[in-house]
């Protein structure tokens, strides 16, 4: 079986960031740069690297900045043309090619990620999409939504990235169970919930911040009531969509940074600092003469 290819990424971006409090009180966290790019333009990528060339953002409050990251700055150009600075001119001109749109829709309040994603409807409609959680970014040889694209285009179905994490985090995470193998990889879920207690959670497989989903959810996110957190849940409604539809679970591969958290952003900060091409060499030399004296 052979799928269209799967073409918007919806990025909820709502979020207000409070763990980095005081850094997001006026900028979004979705800003937040790991070296020298900002978490959303990692975001951009991994979806256009997935063959998508409609990026839906679901902002709020103090997230102008996301719109201004991509669109064009031509002030910014014409002086960094005036000083002859190519490089700095092609990294912001590259940041979104020509072929690619993006959509703004504000969520009215903050309900949930369910309620986030249902407000793409619109722009969406019923074509699958996928939903990209800036917060987790995953570094990988190819780009974790292509891999579930190539997932999506061979079976058909709804997949979620999903990953084992410590047992004692289950509280942190939406929750699966699966069933058969389908492939190496890639199961079929029997079950999901969002952020048991580790002595209630099904498993320790957790769904990381990436889905690509039929859009036959938006009637389940539609009539789904408060979940955990008092929050319109996504999880909830793929628990829904479940029992209309088989959802797989697929096992990425590639390592992920929690960027939700201090600690992870930092972990992800010296990692791709130390792959970072120009930087890279000189910052492992600094590292070694840092950690040696620790
Ligand atoms: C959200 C989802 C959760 C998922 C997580 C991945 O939670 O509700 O199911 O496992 O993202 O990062 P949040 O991190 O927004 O609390």
């Amino acid at each position: 079986m052979t799928q269209q290819p799967v073409k918007t990424v919806v990025f909820p971006v709502a979020g207000r960031g409070t763990r980095f409090l005081p850094a997001t009180k006026a900028s979004p966290k979705e800003m937040l740069p790991v070296v020298d790019k900002p978490l959303i333009q990692y975001a951009v990528e991994e979806a256009l690297a997935a063959g998508a060339d409609t990026m839906v953002f679901i902002t709020g409050s103090s997230k102008r900045a996301i719109e201004d990251h991509f669109d064009t700055n031509s002030e910014l150009e014409a002086v960094l043309q005036a000083q002859n600075k190519q490089d700095l001119l092609d990294s912001v001109r590259g940041i979104l090619p020509s072929w690619a749109s993006c959509v703004y829709i504000r969520q009215p309040a903050p309900l949930g990620l369910g309620h986030a994603v249902l407000c793409a409807r619109p722009v969406v409609g019923s074509a699958p999409f996928m939903v990209h959680l800036a917060d987790d970014l995953i570094d990988s040889p190819v780009a974790c939504l292509k891999q579930m694209a190539d997932v999506y285009a061979t079976y058909g179905r709804s997949v979620l990235g999903v990953e084992h994490v410590p047992a004692q985090d289950t509280d942190r995470y939406g929750i699966v169970s699966v069933e058969a193998g389908v492939a190496p990889r890639i199961s079929k879920m029997s079950h999901i919930v969002e952020k048991p207690k580790p002595d209630k959670a099904p498993s320790t497989l957790a769904v990381v911040g990436r889905y690509l989903l039929s859009a036959s959810i938006f009637d389940d996110l539609a009539k789904i009531g408060k979940g955990a957190g008092g929050e319109i849940q996504l999880t909830d409604g793929i628990a829904r969509l479940m029992q209309r539809e088989a959802v797989y679970a697929y096992e990425f591969v590639g390592k992920r940074y929690d960027c939700g958290t201090k600690l992870g952003y930092l972990q992800a900060t010296v990692e791709f600092g130390l792959k970072h091409p120009q930087l890279g060499a000189a910052f492992n030399s600094y590292l070694k003469a840092f950690s040696a004296n620790l």
